[in-house]
This record gives structure tokens, C-alpha cells and sequence, in this order.
């Protein structure tokens, strides 16, 4: 392990002399970086010998004029996403664990496909655009309210996994969710809706209520496990929290909901059925 840092750290000192590549050439005319204009952080040092300012950043390295140089530009804050050690994307696959976006989103390979998968993002959208979609859900995605370094932290780990290259052969996502008028039939919306909202597979997003979590993947390997003791949700746990929510969590502001038997299994079956509670990987 020594020898192959100090035999890389001798390449690198090597080579670092020669010039930049050929992908960063109109950049260099007004960025500065191999000769240290730019104050030479240590990741440029290190990646400017194999790889040119368009790998990182986009970009057009073929004119001079500014705007068309910076077409798609990823800008220094959302940059990050090729060094998987850095904090910006540590902090960021740490949140994204934590918020639980599997449980809707496909993100480096992984996840339930209820809405989109977000691998693309690296390749279809701006970094703002992105976090625009972030910072203003739609609809049926939840209001995370994350601080702008937080939000940032997450794109770079979007944009890594869209640089994954087992990532690509992936299916697109089968459903798109559409707002329906309430379907006073469905019994999630019956029973559930006014407080919880769901996406689910067959019949897109259902329920109106902001004042309960967002169900979405319930029952999937994505969703935080806060069934009880750390475990994840079942359908018997969760019939058994339909009756009576404090058996499990005593202090739990959710009150029992009167269901027959065969409603709770039509319920649970229609909402979270069993094909799409396996991951994709
Ligand atoms: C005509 C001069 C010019 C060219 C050519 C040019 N840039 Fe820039 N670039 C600037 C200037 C000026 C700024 C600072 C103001 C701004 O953001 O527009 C900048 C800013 C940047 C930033 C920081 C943006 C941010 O907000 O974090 C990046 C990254 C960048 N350029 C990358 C590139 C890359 C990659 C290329 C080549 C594909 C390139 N630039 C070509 C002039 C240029
Ligand atoms: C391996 C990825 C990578 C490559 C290659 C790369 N950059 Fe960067 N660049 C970054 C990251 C990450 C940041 C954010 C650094 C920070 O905020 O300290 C950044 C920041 C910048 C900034 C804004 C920060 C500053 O110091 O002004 C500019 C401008 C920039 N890069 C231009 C370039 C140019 C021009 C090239 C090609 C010669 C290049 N970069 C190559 C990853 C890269
Ligand atoms: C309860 C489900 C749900 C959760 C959890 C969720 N999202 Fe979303 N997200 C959606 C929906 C619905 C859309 C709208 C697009 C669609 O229907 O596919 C969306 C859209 C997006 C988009 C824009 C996609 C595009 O095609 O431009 C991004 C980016 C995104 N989400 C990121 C996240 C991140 C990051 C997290 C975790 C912090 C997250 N989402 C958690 C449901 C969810
Ligand atoms: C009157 C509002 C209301 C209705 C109706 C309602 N819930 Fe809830 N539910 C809540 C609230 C509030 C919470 C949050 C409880 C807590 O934090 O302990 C909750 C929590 C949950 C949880 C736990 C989620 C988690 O991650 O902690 C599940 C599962 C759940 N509800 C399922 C259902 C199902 C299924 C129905 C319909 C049969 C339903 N709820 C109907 C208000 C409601």
C-alpha cells in the first residue's frame, strides 16, 4: 500500500510539468489552473493529468466565448460528485439515508421505481434544475426543508451515481404518478388519505394529508425501519397498527382506524402490493 502511494505520488509528480489535456483547452485561455493562477486545490493537482475540466465541470472546451464554454456547466459546488471521499458527498449519501429517497426514487441502482429515477439527473438537467426540485417538491414529494449545503450535498451524490456506468442499462421507471380527484372507492383514500399520502405502482399517488408521514415504499427495504425496535414494517405489523397504532407506539398521535379484516388485507395488498416490495437489485 505504501509503495503504490509513493509510486503514484512519483507519477504524478512526473507528469505534472506536461500539459493539460485536450478537453480542457478553450478553458485554460481564462482559467488558469494548471500553472496555479487558480488557487491549485489539491483535487485539480491530482486529477488534471488524466482527466480534462469537462469531465468534471461540462461545459464546451472548443470555444472562447463564455457563455457557450459554460453551456451545462456543473458549477464548484456541485462538482464534488467525482471524489466519492469528499465531505460534500459523504454528508450527502449520509442524508440520503436518512430522508429515505429509495423509498420512491431509484439513486446509483438502487430503490423502488414510484417515481423518477434520478441516475438521469446527471446526464438530463442543470444543477440548478435539480435543486429546484428539491427545494420545491412536487406534489406528492415530501418537503424535506434541507439547508442550501445540504441540498447541495445531495445533488453531488445524485450526479455521482449518474456517472456510474453499471447504471444505464437500468428500465425507465414504469409509473409515473398523476394527480387524481379523490377516489372515494380506493380505501387508502378513504381511510388513510385525509392524513397520509402514498405513491404506489398501479394507481399513482393517492391521499391529500400533510399532517402524517408520506407512506410511499412502506413495506419496501427503503423505507426507515420504524415499525418498532428498528425493524422494518410487515403486513402483520402493519394490520396490527391499523387497529390499534399505541399497542406499538404508546405515545403515537395516530388513532386506531376501524377496518374489517378483509378491507385491511385489501388495503395493504392494493397499496403496497407484493411485486413491487422486491428491489431492483
Ligand atoms: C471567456 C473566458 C472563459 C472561458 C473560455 C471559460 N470560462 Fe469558466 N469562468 C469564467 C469567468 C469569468 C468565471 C467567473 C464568473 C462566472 O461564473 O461566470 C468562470 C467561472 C467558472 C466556474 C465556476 C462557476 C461557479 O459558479 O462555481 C467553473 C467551474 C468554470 N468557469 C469552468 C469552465 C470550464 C470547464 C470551461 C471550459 C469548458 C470554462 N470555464 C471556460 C470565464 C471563462
Ligand atoms: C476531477 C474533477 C475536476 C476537474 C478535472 C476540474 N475541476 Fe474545477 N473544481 C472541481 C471541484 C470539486 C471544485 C470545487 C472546489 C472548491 O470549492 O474548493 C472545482 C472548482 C473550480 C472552480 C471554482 C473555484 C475556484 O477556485 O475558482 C473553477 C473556476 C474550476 N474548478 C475550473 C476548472 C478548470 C478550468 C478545469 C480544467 C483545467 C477544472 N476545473 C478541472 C472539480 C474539478
Ligand atoms: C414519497 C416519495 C418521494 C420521496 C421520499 C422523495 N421523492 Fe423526489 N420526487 C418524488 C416525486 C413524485 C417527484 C416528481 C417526479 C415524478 O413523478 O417522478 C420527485 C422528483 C424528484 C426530483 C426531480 C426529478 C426529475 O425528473 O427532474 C429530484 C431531483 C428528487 N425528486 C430528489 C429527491 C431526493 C434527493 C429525495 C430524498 C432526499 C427524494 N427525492 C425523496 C417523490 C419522492
Ligand atoms: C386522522 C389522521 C390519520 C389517519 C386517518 C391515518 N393515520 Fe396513520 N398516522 C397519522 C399520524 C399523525 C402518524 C404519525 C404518528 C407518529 O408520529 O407516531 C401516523 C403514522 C402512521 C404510520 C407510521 C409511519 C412511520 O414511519 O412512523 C403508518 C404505517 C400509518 N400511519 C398507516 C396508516 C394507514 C394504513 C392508515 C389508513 C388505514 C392511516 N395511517 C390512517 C395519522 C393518521
Amino acid at each position: 500500500m505504501v509503495i503504490r502511494l509513493v509510486l503514484l505520488i512519483g507519477v504524478i509528480a512526473l507528469t505534472w510539468a506536461s500539459e493539460c489535456l485536450a478537453e480542457s483547452a478553450s478553458c485554460l485561455r481564462c482559467h488558469d489552473v494548471c500553472h496555479g493562477a487558480l488557487t491549485a486545490q489539491q483535487h485539480h493537482e491530482v486529477s488534471l493529468q488524466t482527466m480534462g475540466c469537462v469531465d468534471c465541470h461540462r461545459g464546451n472546451p472548443t470555444t472562447q466565448r463564455r457563455e457557450l464554454a459554460h453551456y451545462r456547466l456543473i458549477d464548484a459546488g456541485h462538482s464534488w460528485y467525482r471524489f466519492p471521499e469528499s465531505d460534500a458527498v459523504k454528508r450527502g449519501q449520509h442524508l440520503v439515508d436518512l430522508l429515505a429517497c429509495r423509498r420512491c426514487h431509484v439513486l446509483a441502482g438502487k430503490g423502488n421505481s414510484l417515481a423518477a429515477e434520478l441516475d438521469r439527473l446527471y446526464h438530463q438537467s442543470l444543477p440548478v434544475e435539480v435543486v429546484a426540485s428539491i427545494r420545491v417538491p412536487a406534489f406528492f414529494m415530501p418537503d424535506f426543508s434541507l439547508q442550501q449545503s445540504d441540498v447541495d450535498a445531495v445533488v453531488n451524490v445524485i450526479f455521482a451515481a449518474g456517472f456510474m456506468p453499471q447504471v444505464s442499462g437500468l428500465q425507465p421507471p414504469q409509473v409515473v404518478h398523476f394527480e387524481n380527484d379523490v377516489d372515494e372507492e380506493n380505501l387508502f383514500e378513504k381511510h388513510c388519505g385525509r392524513c397520509h399520502r402514498v405513491l404506489t405502482a398501479q394507481q399513482g399517488g393517492l391521499g391529500t394529508g400533510d399532517i402524517a408521514p408520506n407512506l410511499s415504499g412502506l413495506l419496501s427495504q427503503f423505507y426507515p425501519k420504524t415499525f418498532k425496535d428498528n425493524q422494518p414494517w410487515d403486513v402483520q405489523g402493519l394490520k396490527k397498527w391499523i387497529k390499534n397504532p399505541r399497542a406499538i407506539r404508546p405515545l403515537t398521535r395516530m388513532l386506531p382506524v376501524v377496518l374489517r379484516e378483509q378491507e385491511a388485507i385489501k388495503l395493504i395488498d392494493e397499496t403496497w402490493p407484493l411485486k413491487v416490495k422486491e428491489p431492483l437489485q
